[in-house]
């Protein structure tokens, strides 16, 4: 079995990364080597089946990890920053897998999603390409989701307006949601338990603590529980955002198209009060009229985890939202209809797990077509 060293396996993307694997029983095809950027010497984790992995290695030991054929990390773009070139510069010639975005852009790196794009990735590890990189987790559930339309070049162009959970950010940004809903409803717990009282009066009081330098924005240095923040990532100084930028690059980057035959992907970025879940609602222009029918059999056949809900009020209400697809491999993809700007534009809505597809699973699923 190949070694593989482990990085950044403790954070939020980390965890359930490591959980998946041990779900799926990745790690009875591999030799974990376990790296800590803060801890060198301490004991890892244990693994159900392995017996005892030792201690952890120092993640800034080059010589360790340059002895590895297989590196995957998770610990953030910083690290990839400070160690993945000096590797490289040292004639290290491993598999890099990773989940930060330094490296997406890079020419001679491939963002991973196979289910979408296995054949870019087959091709990547047939030329010698040696960084394999996860998606921006908006893009990676959209496509995991819109992939039918996508692989079979039936999208002349596409805008998506994304609804982005406070996990996009990190766990800090979770908590800090989670406090704001806590001292919000603490604002107007008395006048909530009095049926008589005036939702004016209860309105105005969360404005006020809304507004009030007492609210912890740390985070998101705005409040966004009870509202919503329309900018996500840095500015790019055009007026875009890096989170909208992505949508464009990353998706064509994904299905292996270029400048030459890249579709036109961009919209704004917006990040809501849910915790783990990005949704989006997508406008679509077709290269063809075809039924709704037809398009949801295109969806619902790409790939096992794409899921059509039939666009009723019940069912989108019930199975087409955060609530529904948090915890879940499967993305719901529905609101599908014609719009009345002609046959060939459709809406579409869909909604993804940003901390597994939008981000573990394509790793996870990488070191396993890694390792044969
Ligand atoms: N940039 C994303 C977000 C994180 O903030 O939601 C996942 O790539």
């Amino acid at each position: 079995n190949p070694t593989v060293g482990l990085v950044g396996w403790r954070g939020m993307v980390g965890s359930v990364l490591m959980d998946r694997m041990q779900t799926e029983g990745d790690f009875a095809d591999i030799q974990p080597v376990f790296f800590t950027t803060s801890s060198p010497g301490a004991k890892a984790p244990e693994i159900d089946g392995l017996g005892d992995a030792g201690t952890l290695q120092d993640a800034y030991d080059l010589d360790a990890l340059a002895a590895l054929p297989i590196i995957v990390t998770a610990q953030g773009g910083d690290y990839t920053g400070k160690v993945h070139d000096q590797l490289r510069a040292r004639g290290w010639d491993g598999l890099w897998i990773d989940a930060a975005s330094t490296l997406r852009g890079n020419d001679d790196s491939i963002i991973v999603l196979d289910p979408v794009n296995r054949d870019v990735i087959d091709a990547g590890l047939g030329s010698g390409v040696k960084d394999f990189i996860g998606g921006n987790c908006t893009v990676s559930c959209m496509l995991m989701g819109m992939g039918g339309l996508f692989r079979n070049g039936l999208v002349e162009w596409a805008t998506s307006m994304t609804y982005q959970a406070a996990s996009g950010g990190g766990a800090r940004h979770m908590r800090e949601v989670l406090q704001q809903f806590g001292d919000l409803h603490t604002e107007v717990a008395e006048g909530l338990a009095d049926p008589a009282s005036a939702i004016l009066e209860i309105d105005r009081k969360i404005l006020a603590k809304q507004r009030s330098v007492d609210l912890d924005t740390t985070q998101f240095g705005a409040p966004l529980s009870g509202s919503l923040i329309p900018w996500i990532d840095s500015d790019l100084g055009n007026g875009q955002s890096r989170e909208e930028k992505k949508a464009g690059d990353e998706t064509n980057k994904i299905l292996g198209r270029t400048a030459e035959n890249r579709i036109p992907i961009d919209g704004l970025c917006v990040r809501i009060a849910t915790m783990r879940s990005h949704a989006q609602a997508l406008t679509i222009k077709l290269t063809e009229d075809l039924p709704v029918r037809e398009i949801e059999q295109i969806l619902d056949r790409d790939n096992e985890w794409a899921k059509v809900v039939p666009n009723t009020k019940e069912a989108s209400s019930l199975d087409l939202t955060p609530v529904a697809a948090s915890g879940s491999l499967e993305v719901p993809v529905g609101r599908v209809r014609k719009l009345e700007m002609g046959p060939e534009y459709i809406s579409a809505f869909t909604v993804g797990d940003q901390l597994l597809w939008g981000a573990a699973e394509p790793l996870r699923r990488m070191l396993k077509i890694a390792v044969g």
